[in-house]
């Protein structure tokens, strides 16, 4: 059994809590035949008497070089800021490490693309952190689509809603700061939508898109982050600039020719997070809804006229990825199983050398929708994607 030694960046964070979680706890509901992980050190800028308690034994350091240049570490994981994902990925890819990284993969698809040419160089494990389809419900309408049950695929719908900032009182935080989240909510929550057009219907090769901010600047509020609530104004408050998206409005045109009509924000009051897609072919359609996280609606011309309808099917625990946490269907596997699933595969990846996805490949193809995305609002412009 291969023991593979991780670093987690960020480790105080929404995503370095989880990731920490997720080495410890996969060989629990997935055995030690792929590996295990030891989270080796956590890397945290904020001092947390807690931090050593989720990693007992973990080096705690407070710069993310220490963490790269270790010779101890096998695995960099990065839960940072979206602007520091190329730097610390870069480096760490430089030291010959695997590198995990959480989305958006980098800043610019030029950027995304140095991360995947020099990962193939070094022959290193890479993946992003693209979670949301590796719920074992997406493997069901993957697996739908290619058996050709919904014939060729026509139309593609997609949005991604949060309502953080649907108060323009709700407090500034980092994600609206264009230094440090550069494509806003389009790498924060459009690239998920984009992982999953990438998953089910192939690559995106032109788009017009529509952005948009609602309130220019937001009060600063000390220890508040995403999900604050509005602060009483006085003149003592702070203010923060917002530079850059809040939502955006997608037109595109797949490389197999379907279209797509995409819109994600973090505006949409009262949807705390809706995620949703409709894929229509020309014998057959697949609707979802993070709603019903394990449920997926299958309509087929092939059932008898009269009979036809949409079909509810629950991905269940004949499903491998499934049944490893639940023996009944409909228990709900929810987000942080999926992230779960996604240590247990990277670990295997880099013990086994099992292919994953997806990989900083799949990272620099979401980034050049990004990227499309931003050329086309500033140029209020259709984009073509090379
Ligand atoms: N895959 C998903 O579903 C998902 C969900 C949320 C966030 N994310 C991504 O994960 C990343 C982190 O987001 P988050 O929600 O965990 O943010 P967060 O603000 O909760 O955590 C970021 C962490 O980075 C730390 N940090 C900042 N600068 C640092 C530095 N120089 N050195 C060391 N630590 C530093 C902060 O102290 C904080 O603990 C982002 O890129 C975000 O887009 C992905």
């Amino acid at each position: 059994m291969t023991e593979v030694k991780v670093a987690v960046l960020g480790a105080s964070g929404w995503m370095g809590r989880v990731h920490t979680m997720a080495y410890q706890t996969f060989p629990h509901f997935f055995g030690t035949s792929g590996g295990t992980a030891r989270v080796a050190a956590l890397v945290s800028t904020r001092a947390e008497a807690e931090l050593g308690f989720r990693a007992p034994g973990a080096k705690i350091l407070s710069d993310w070089r220490q963490a790269v240049n270790d010779p101890e570490i096998d695995l960099i994981d990065i839960c940072l800021p979206d602007n520091m994902h190329h730097e610390v990925a870069k480096a760490a890819l430089l030291a010959g490490k695997h590198v995990f990284c959480e989305k958006p993969l980098a800043d610019t698809a030029a950027e995304a693309r140095e991360l995947a040419d020099l990962a193939r160089a070094k022959g290193v494990i890479t993946r992003v952190g693209h979670a949301f389809p590796r719920n074992p419900v997406h493997d069901r309408a993957k697996e739908i689509i290619e058996a050709g049950e919904i014939g060729e695929i026509k139309l593609f719908k997609g949005c991604q809603h949060i309502d953080v900032y649907g108060d323009p009182l709700a407090p500034y935080m980092w994600r609206a700061d264009g230094s440090l989240a550069p494509t806003g909510i389009i790498g924060d929550t459009g690239s998920h939508v984009f992982s999953f057009m990438e998953f089910l219907v192939g690559r995106v090769s032109s788009l017009v898109a529509d952005s948009y901010v609602t309130a220019p600047r937001r009060p600063k509020v000390d220890g508040q982050d995403l999900g604050g609530s509005a602060p009483e104004i006085t003149e003592a408050t702070e203010w923060g600039e917002v530079t850059n998206p809040d939502g955006t409005n997608i037109l595109c045109t797949f490389e197999n020719g379907a279209k797509g009509i995409v819109d994600f924000s973090r505006v949409a009051t009262g949807r705390k997070f809706m995620q949703s897609y409709e894929i229509y072919g020309t014998k057959g359609s697949l609707v979802y809804s993070f709603d019903e996280v394990n449920r997926l609606r299958f309509y087929s011309n092939d059932d008898p006229g009269g009979r036809r309808g949409f079909r509810e099917i629950d991905v269940g625990p004949e499903h491998p990825a499934y049944g490893a946490f639940l023996p009944l269907p409909n228990f709900a596997l929810g987000y942080n199983e999926t992230k779960i699933i996604e240590a247990a595969e990277v670990i295997r990846s880099i013990t086994t050398h099992t292919p994953m996805w997806p990989t900083f490949e799949t990272g620099h193809h979401i980034c050049q929708i990004v990227d499309a995305c931003m050329d086309s609002a500033r140029q209020r412009a259709w984009v073509e994607i090379a």
